[in-house]
C-alpha cells in the first residue's frame, strides 16, 4: 500500500482491505483481543473473515492476520459477526467464539425467504490464538417460523449459571394498512443454555410497530445496575434531529425492549456521519467498553482511501458510564498516554494542525453560542439549542472535506464542555461529559507539515479553559508471523 495521507495513528484500522464491524472483544488473560469484519481481498473480493489485533494495553497493537477464514460448508459465504465470551475452563481459561457462518446459494433465489443461510457456530481457544474445530449449533430450521432467512450476530453472555445469546433477526410482516403489502420487521431472539452449545429459545424483543426491518448486530449487558440492550435497526426513516445515516445503532433498557416499548426509548449512540454495529465487553478491570465501527453499510460518497486498496477504521474505545439515566461515552484513559505538547488558554483560542492528530478538551463553558471552525472546511457549532457538524460544500473536490455530505445535527439543551479527537481523517467529538456523541471520517486534501490549518473556537465564555494536545501514534505491528502460524492447529 503507498503511503497515505489518510491512515490513522490512533484507531485500529485494516492493514489493507475492507473491515467492518468489531468482533469478539474481550480481555482474555490480560490481552484485549479486538477481532473485525475483515475482507483483505478488497476491492476485487468481499468475502468476509475475522482479522484480529491483540494488545497489552490498547496502546500497543499487535496484527494477528485472519483468526477465522470461510472454510466450511457451513460458512463459505462468509465468517460473519459475532462474539466473544471468556469462560474458566477445568484445564484453565477458555476463550470461545460464536459467529454467524453466512451462506448465499446459488441459484434465483430472493435472499430474503430463500437462498440464504444463518448458522451459529462455536469455535474455541486456550490461547486466544489458535481454535478448535468450528461446531455448527444453530440452523435457520432452528430459529421461529416467521422470521426470514436474515437472522445473525450472536452476542453471548453467562451469569447466573446459564449462558444467554441474543441474535438480530428480521421477521416477515405485512402493512397493517394494505395487508397485501410486505413489511418486515426487526427483532431479536433471545435464547438460554445450560452449557452454551445446546440453545432454547427463551423470548423474543419485538415491537408492535415495525422499528425498522431488520436488527442487526444486538448486544445485551449489565451497567449501573440495569440492564441494556443495543442494537442496530436498518430502514428507519431520516429525520431531521434523528436517525440521520441510512442505518441507526442505540440502545434502550431491556425492560423496555422486553415490554415492546422501543420506539419512544431509542437512543443513538452516536449522532455523527460515520457509525454502526458498537460491540460492548467487560475488561479485566471491570470497565464497559464500546467499540464501534467508524462506517456504515451504505454511504451516500465514494471513500478517497479506496484508491490506495483499505477503507474503513473502528472508534477508539469508549468507556461507558451512566449519569442521570444516560449512557455516557468517553475514550478510555489510557489514550491520554499518547498526548503531548500541551498547549492550555482560557476564553476563546486558535491553533494550527498539520497532520490532524490532536486532543483537544474545553471545560467550564458557558455558552449559547459556539463554534469550531477548521479553516474555511469544516465546522462544528452550537446555536438555538443545536448542535452541528457541517462540511463547506460547493467548492472544489479538494476543498470538499465531506465529499458531498453535509450536515448532522443534534438536540442539546446545553453545552458545558467538549472532547475533540482527531486523527488525520476520522475525528470523535464527546459533548457533555460524553452524553452525547458524534463521530466520523473527513478528507482534508492540502494541508502538511508546512501548510497548516487554523482550528478556531468561539463562544466559549471567559471562564472556559482549553487543552490542545498533539497526539503520538500508536504502535501497530503488522507482521503477523509473530504470532505463529495457527492454521496449522485449526
Ligand atoms: C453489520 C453486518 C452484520 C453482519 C456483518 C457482515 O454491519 O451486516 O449484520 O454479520 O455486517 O459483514
Amino acid at each position: 500500500m503507498r503511503e497515505d495521507r489518510y491512515r490513522m495513528g490512533y484507531h485500529l484500522m485494516p492493514p489493507v482491505g475492507w473491515l467492518n464491524d468489531p468482533n469478539g472483544l474481550c480481555q482474555f488473560r490480560g490481552e484485549y483481543h479486538v477481532f473485525f469484519q475483515y475482507a483483505p481481498g478488497f476491492p476485487a473480493s468481499e468475502e468476509k473473515y475475522w482479522g484480529h489485533y491483540i494488545s497489552r494495553d490498547l496502546l500497543h497493537w499487535q496484527f494477528a492476520g485472519t483468526a477465522l477464514s470461510p472454510d466450511q460448508s457451513f460458512d463459505r459465504g462468509g465468517v460473519y459477526s459475532g462474539s466473544a465470551l471468556v469462560s474458566a475452563g477445568p484445564n484453565g481459561d477458555r476463550m470461545q467464539l460464536y459467529y454467524t457462518g453466512n451462506v448465499k446459494l446459488a441459484g434465483d433465489y430472493d435472499y430474503i425467504d430463500s437462498g440464504r443461510e444463518a448458522n451459529v457456530i462455536l469455535t474455541d481457544s486456550a490461547d486466544g490464538i489458535h481454535f478448535s474445530e468450528k461446531q455448527l449449533l444453530l440452523t435457520n430450521g432452528d430459529y421461529p417460523e416467521d422470521y426470514t432467512c436474515h437472522v445473525r450476530d450472536p452476542k453471548v453472555f453467562f451469569g447466573n449459571g446459564i449462558y444467554q445469546m441474543v441474535l438480530g433477526g428480521r421477521k416477515r410482516g405485512l402493512a397493517e394498512a394494505d395487508a397485501s403489502q410486505r413489511e418486515d420487521r426487526g427483532a431479536a431472539l433471545l435464547y438460554g443454555s445450560p452449557d452454551g452449545i445446546k440453545w432454547e429459545l427463551e423470548r423474543e424483543f419485538q415491537t408492535e410497530r415495525p422499528f425498522g426491518y431488520m436488527w442487526e448486530c444486538p448486544d445485551i449487558f449489565p451497567i449501573d445496575a440495569k440492564s441494556c440492550f443495543s442494537f442496530c435497526p436498518q430502514g428507519l426513516e431520516p429525520e431531521m434531529y434523528r436517525y440521520q445515516n441510512t442505518d441507526q445503532s442505540g440502545y434502550v433498557w431491556l425492560e423496555d425492549a422486553q415490554s415492546g416499548a422501543v420506539e419512544n426509548n431509542f437512543t443513538e449512540w452516536d449522532m455523527g456521519f460515520d457509525f454502526y454495529a458498537p460491540q460492548t465487553f467487560e475488561d479485566e478491570r471491570g470497565r464497559r467498553i464500546l467499540i464501534g465501527w467508524v462506517g456504515l453499510p451504505v454511504t451516500p460518497y465514494e471513500n478517497p482511501t479506496v484508491e490506495s486498496g483499505w477503507i474503513h477504521c473502528l472508534t477508539v474505545p469508549r468507556r461507558l458510564t451512566v449519569r442521570g439515566g444516560v449512557i455516557c461515552q468517553n475514550p478510555v484513559e489510557e489514550l491520554e498516554e499518547l498526548r503531548e505538547q500541551d498547549q492550555t488558554w482560557w476564553g476563546d483560542g486558535c491553533v494550527e494542525t498539520g497532520d490532524f492528530s490532536f486532543w483537544l478538551k474545553t471545560e467550564q463553558m458557558e455558552t449559547e453560542c459556539w463554534s469550531l471552525a477548521f479553516g474555511e472546511n469544516m465546522f462544528f457549532k452550537y446555536e438555538n439549542k443545536v448542535f452541528t457538524w457541517a462540511f463547506a460544500n460547493g467548492k472544489t473536490e479538494e476543498e470538499d472535506w465531506g465529499r458531498g455530505r453535509e450536515i448532522r445535527r443534534m438536540k442539546l439543551e446545553r453545552l458545558t464542555d467538549i472532547q475533540v479527537l482527531c486523527d488525520h481523517s476520522v475525528l470523535e467529538i464527546f459533548v457533555n461529559g460524553g452524553s452525547h456523541v458524534m463521530c466520523g471520517r473527513f478528507y482534508p486534501e492540502k494541508y502538511n507539515a508546512a501548510e497548516r490549518c487554523t482550528i478556531r473556537q468561539q463562544g466559549c465564555g471567559a471562564r472556559s479553559v482549553t487543552h490542545f494536545w498533539h497526539m503520538r501514534t500508536m504502535e501497530v505491528m503488522d507482521n503477523e508471523t509473530a504470532v505463529g502460524d495457527r492454521r496449522g492447529t485449526d
